[in-house]
């Protein structure tokens, strides 16, 4: 597991999307795995960006997001439907066929929740996951006490997600209880890994995935097993690690 610092939310903005811009250049048809919230705002805007300058094709990629909210229509304002759309895919070329998120309305979500995992593996999994993380040390919506071995799944929303992501709805009684997520092992499948955090509210949690020990008590500890995590932070989100010259490496 590799730990980067960045000196601030834009300098870590611009990595992430760096990263992302680097896969596509390597493999053009890569499949990337894609997370919503705050932190990776910053990122969806500099690949914008960089795809307005002509830098950037995705023509040939295939994204598939990490959950949707249970009961959200696609064009509702805070599902994560409208999010990407927003933020992301109607400032690129990505062809709507190839941009995924989970039905959060399916008739039937057993079936909607293999349906998803199925297109990743037909996809031939994810080249590179993009991660957030919550202050409980979720990845996804895979909460603390989520078994390791999950794959795509219906999960209830720890009440400490409702409360932090009620910023976005206005009020906690707006916030969806359930969500579909990727499991932990879907997660866990994709060839490289990319982790944002921002902000002091992420640092007991950072400092927890990095060196505490691999328990489904806090979901993101379980990257040190993966062989090709990098962790991008910034000052604030390090402020409990020990870091040599803003980089960390951890042989896990
Ligand atoms: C979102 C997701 C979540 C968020 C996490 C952090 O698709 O999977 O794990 O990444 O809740 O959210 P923010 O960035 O809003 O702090």
């Amino acid at each position: 597991m590799q730990v980067i610092v960045a000196k601030d939310y834009d300098e870590l903005s611009r990595w992430a999307a760096e990263a992302v811009a680097a896969q596509i250049l390597e493999k053009p048809d890569s499949v990337l795995g894609l997370a919503t919230g705050g932190t990776p705002l910053g990122m969806y805007r500099e690949l914008k960006r960089m795809h307005q300058e002509g830098k950037l094709d995705l023509a040939r990629v295939k994204t598939f997001n990490l959950d949707e909210y249970i009961g959200l229509p696609a064009d509702h304002p805070e599902s994560y439907h409208h999010y990407m759309q927003e933020n992301f895919f109607r400032h690129v070329n990505l062809p709507a066929d190839q941009a995924h998120v989970p039905d959060g309305t399916a008739g039937d979500l057993a079936v909607e929740c293999q349906r998803y995992e199925e297109m990743i593996q037909a996809a031939g999994s994810i080249d590179l996951q993009v991660l957030g993380i919550g202050a409980n040390g979720h990845i996804g919506f895979n909460e603390p006490g989520t078994e390791f071995g999950a794959v795509t799944h219906v999960l209830s929303l720890d009440p400490r997600t409702v409360k932090a992501n009620a910023r976005f709805f206005g009020s906690e009684d707006q916030v969806p209880r359930q969500a579909i997520s990727m499991g932990i092992k879907t997660i866990m499948k994709s060839r490289k890994i990319i982790l944002l955090a921002s902000g002091t509210d992420k640092a007991e949690a950072i400092m927890r995935t990095v060196t505490g020990p691999v328990t489904v008590d806090m979901p993101a500890s379980i990257l040190q097993l993966h062989p090709n995590v990098t962790l991008l932070v910034d000052k604030a989100a390090a402020a409990f690690l020990k870091l040599d010259g803003g980089q960390m490496s951890v042989n896990c």
